[in-house]
This record gives structure tokens, C-alpha cells and sequence, in this order.
């Protein structure tokens, strides 16, 4: 199993291109599913996840080309409608092939998605919001199978916000007969950048990026190109690096407008940051302050960059109070940043953070994907060596992560 060996201590300093968004890909990717034509995709970030979601989709019988940071994707013909376990385990963004299938096909096998390390993460806000559109949903030999001759416009109200529940829904609604409203929707910057794509496939869509989206049904959707946009939970991670090495970054092809809450966290925590156009440079010339973070979903702070921040609260000056809203088990890092000397207590919902002077390398495992990138920066700062075992996590959704920090000063590589 490949692992990360990192030598703490070095400030980055230098500039990196901010990559297509993971969570605006998967989506985007599962949107082909709607249409005969060709789907062509760039900024198409090269991860786990992304390679995950092209095998889902060729084998339900989807053509695929890829070449570097570009996809094309032929529905024409699908043979199969099924996500299988094998991948919806290793992926549970597989669930977003449910909605565009039983929408163009009136089929959908979907596994259901089990539980995952960062919490119980139900799926039934997706299956009510396809009932309602007039979906017969069934759950069979651990499968959910949805069927309907033609779906209808509804008007669905969500009482949790979900980001792929919205675009599950949001995708099913372009191929219903009539009109969908989505209430109490997800406000995440990749929904907006799904709803462009499907807007240039011929999507009748207005009021994304608010929390009621509506969408006139027709008859079919064209092919289109898009490009993803930029990753800004990626690019909080290298700000968050930079910041908790007092580092000096530059992030180039940043999605400025999505980064305010973590720009507005990093300032606090002492960090300079300038934005020109959709360039960021972010300074860090003391050690940071303690920063209180709480979850909730966009604008709030993501709960994406939960983990980041708590890493760099551990050499932080003073005691913060972090509280994640959003999962109910996503402090998986902590345990892990312990063993590096941080100082964290857990109460519920909430880590208390009493800042240390230093970290001290030693073995660490990964959970998830973003706390991986906590350990990941926990070990930039530590004395000694750390080393990061079960990177598999890391690369479901960083590319290139450990060339790239590499490229920033950063003493990491890869091992086996
Ligand atoms: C997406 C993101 C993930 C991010 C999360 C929250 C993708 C591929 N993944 O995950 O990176 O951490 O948003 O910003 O975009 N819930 C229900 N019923 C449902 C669906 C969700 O109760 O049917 C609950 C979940 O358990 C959770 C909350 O709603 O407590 C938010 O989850 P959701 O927004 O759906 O997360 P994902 O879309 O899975």
C-alpha cells in the first residue's frame, strides 16, 4: 500500500494551478447519461473519483475518450442501467447516475450506497424527490430501482440540504413533463456549474446558486461542451498548507468567488491574502491564531475544509472550538493528529483545539479524503518525520498532490 513520506518544517513558497473541481465533475460526468450526443468536458480534474465515474458510466454502455484533462462521453446507447457495488462502494457519488437514468431510460439500478467513515449518509431526500416526480422506487437485494414511463414535474421540498440530492433531482427534472421546483436546495457553487452544463444541453434551469431552483421539463437535451470549474475545496487545501507552514502561495485559476468563507477564516488565523482577477497569494508571516470554525453548508463554511483548518489549529496560538454540523462522525483526523503531539478534546459535535508550539512526526493513518489532507498538513508542519499510510483516500481527490506540494518546496514523496 502506498504511503507519504513527509519532512516537516519547509514554508511553501511558489505558485500552483488550481485543478477542475471533483465535486462539480462527478455530476457534470453523470449529466451525459441525459442525452444521445456527445458530452465534450474540459478542466477535467485526473483523480480516483473522476476515473471511477468514466468506468461507471462505459459500463453501462456510455462511449468515453479521454485524454489529458479532457473527457467525451456518447450516451447513445446504454446497455445496462446499473451502478454496480463494486464501484458505488469505492464511490459514493454513484448515486447521480440514478436520476439522469430513470429520467431518460424510465430504468435505474443504483447499490445502495452503505455506510461510509464520515457518517450514516441516507439517500432517501433523492429517492422522495423521484417518488414524487411520479418514480416507483423499490429497494431490492441491496439495490435502489427506480422505474417510471415519463416523469413528472413536482414541487419537492428537501428538509436537509443535500448537494447530490439537489442534482440528482435537478438533472431528473430536465427530462419530466412540466415544471419542477426544488425548495430548500443546495446552494454549492458545483450545482451552479452542473446547471450551466445542462443549460448549454438545452436545460430549461433558473435560480441556481439559490435554494429554489426551477426547472421546465423538455423533451430532450443536445450535446455541449463545458469546461469544469476550478476545485475550491483543492484550493483552500493549498491555502490552509501555506498558511500553516507561514508560507508564501500563489494560486493561479482560483475560484475566487466560492472561497470566501475560508479566505475570510485564513485572515483571521493572520494570513495576507490578496486576490487579483482569479489569481490568489496568500502570505503568512507569524503563527496563526486560534480560529473558530463551524460547519454549515455554502455560503457557510464547508464542512470540506473542516479538517484542514483543525490541522492547522493544533500549532495554532491559543484554543479554538470547532463544530461540524454537516456529518456526525467526521473527526477521524483527530485521533490521528493526536498521535502527533496536537492537543484536541471532542465533546459531541465539537473538537477543542489548545494550540502547541510544535508537531512531531510519527506513522498516521488516513480515513477519508479530507482528512487525509489534514494529516497531510499536519506532517508539512511537524518536526521529524511523518509518514501518511492509506493515501488511497488522498487519491480519490487531489491529483498529483504530493508533485505538486513538491513543486512548492515541500519535502514529500511517494512510497511503497
Ligand atoms: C456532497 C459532497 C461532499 C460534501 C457534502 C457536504 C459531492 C460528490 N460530495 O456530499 O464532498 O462533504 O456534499 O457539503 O458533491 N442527507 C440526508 N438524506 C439524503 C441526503 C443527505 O439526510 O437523502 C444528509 C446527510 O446525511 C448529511 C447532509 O444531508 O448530514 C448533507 O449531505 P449531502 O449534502 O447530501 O452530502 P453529499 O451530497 O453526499
Amino acid at each position: 500500500m502506498q504511503k507519504l513520506s513527509i519532512h516537516g518544517g519547509v514554508p511553501l513558497s511558489g505558485e500552483v494551478r488550481v485543478a477542475g473541481a471533483k465535486n462539480a465533475a462527478l455530476p457534470i460526468l453523470a449529466a451525459s447519461l441525459l442525452t444521445a450526443e456527445p458530452l465534450r468536458l474540459w478542466n477535467v480534474p485526473e483523480l480516483n473519483d473522476t476515473r471511477t465515474m468514466v468506468k461507471l458510466l462505459q459500463r453501462m454502455g456510455v462511449s468515453a475518450h479521454v485524454s489529458p484533462g479532457a473527457v467525451e462521453l456518447e450516451a447513445a446507447n446504454i446497455t445496462e442501467p446499473y451502478a454496480p457495488y463494486d464501484l458505488v462502494k469505492t464511490m459514493r457519488a454513484s448515486i447521480l447516475a440514478l436520476g439522469p437514468l430513470v429520467a431518460r431510460f424510465g430504468d435505474a439500478r443504483v447499490s445502495l450506497p452503505g455506510g461510509c467513515a464520515i457518517g450514516e449518509r441516507p439517500v432517501d431526500l433523492h429517492i422522495k424527490g423521484l417518488e414524487a416526480m411520479g418514480a416507483s422506487v423499490t429497494i431490492e437485494s441491496g439495490n435502489i430501482h427506480a422505474t417510471a414511463k415519463k416523469l413528472k414535474g413536482a414541487r419537492i421540498f428537501m428538509d436537509t440540504v443535500t448537494v447530490t440530492g439537489t442534482e440528482n433531482l435537478m438533472m431528473a427534472a430536465c427530462l419530466a413533463d412540466g415544471e419542477t421546483l426544488l425548495e430548500n436546495a443546495a446552494r454549492e457553487p458545483e450545482i451552479v456549474d452542473l446547471a450551466q452544463c445542462l443549460i448549454a444541453m438545452g436545460a430549461r434551469i433558473s435560480g441556481q446558486g439559490t435554494d429554489v431552483i426551477r426547472v421546465q421539463g423538455v423533451a430532450a437535451l443536445h450535446g455541449a461542451t463545458h469546461a469544469i470549474m476550478p476545485d475550491r475545496i483543492e484550493a483552500g487545501t493549498f491555502l490552509c498548507a501555506a498558511a500553516a507552514t507561514r508560507g508564501n502561495v500563489t494560486l493561479t485559476n482560483a475560484p475566487v468567488s466560492s472561497l470566501d468563507p475560508v479566505i475570510d477564516k485564513l485572515r483571521e488565523a493572520g494570513a495576507k491574502v490578496h486576490v487579483n482577477g482569479t489569481t490568489l497569494r496568500l502570505e503568512m508571516a507569524r503563527r496563526p491564531y486560534a480560529v473558530g470554525i463551524r460547519t454549515s453548508p455554502h455560503p457557510g463554511f464547508p464542512t470540506d475544509m473542516q479538517a484542514q483548518f483543525l490541522a492547522m489549529n493544533t500549532v495554532a496560538d491559543g484554543t479554538s472550538v470547532v463544530t461540524e454540523t454537516i456529518f456526525e462522525n467526521r473527526f477521524m483526523h483527530v485521533q490521528e493528529l493526536r498521535r502527533l503531539g496536537a492537543r484536541i478534546d471532542i465533546e459531541g459535535n465539537t473538537a477543542i483545539v489548545r494550540g502547541n508550539d510544535k508537531l512531531t512526526g510519527t506513522t498516521v493513518m488516513a480515513t477519508d479524503l479530507r482528512a487525509s489532507a489534514s494529516l497531510v498538513i499536519a506532517g508539512l508542519m511537524a518536526e521529524g518525520e511523518t509518514i501518511v499510510d492509506r493515501i488511497y483516500h488522498l487519491d480519490r481527490g487531489y491529483e498529483r498532490l504530493e508533485a505538486r506540494l513538491g513543486a512548492l518546496g515541500a519535502r514529500i514523496r511517494r512510497v511503497d
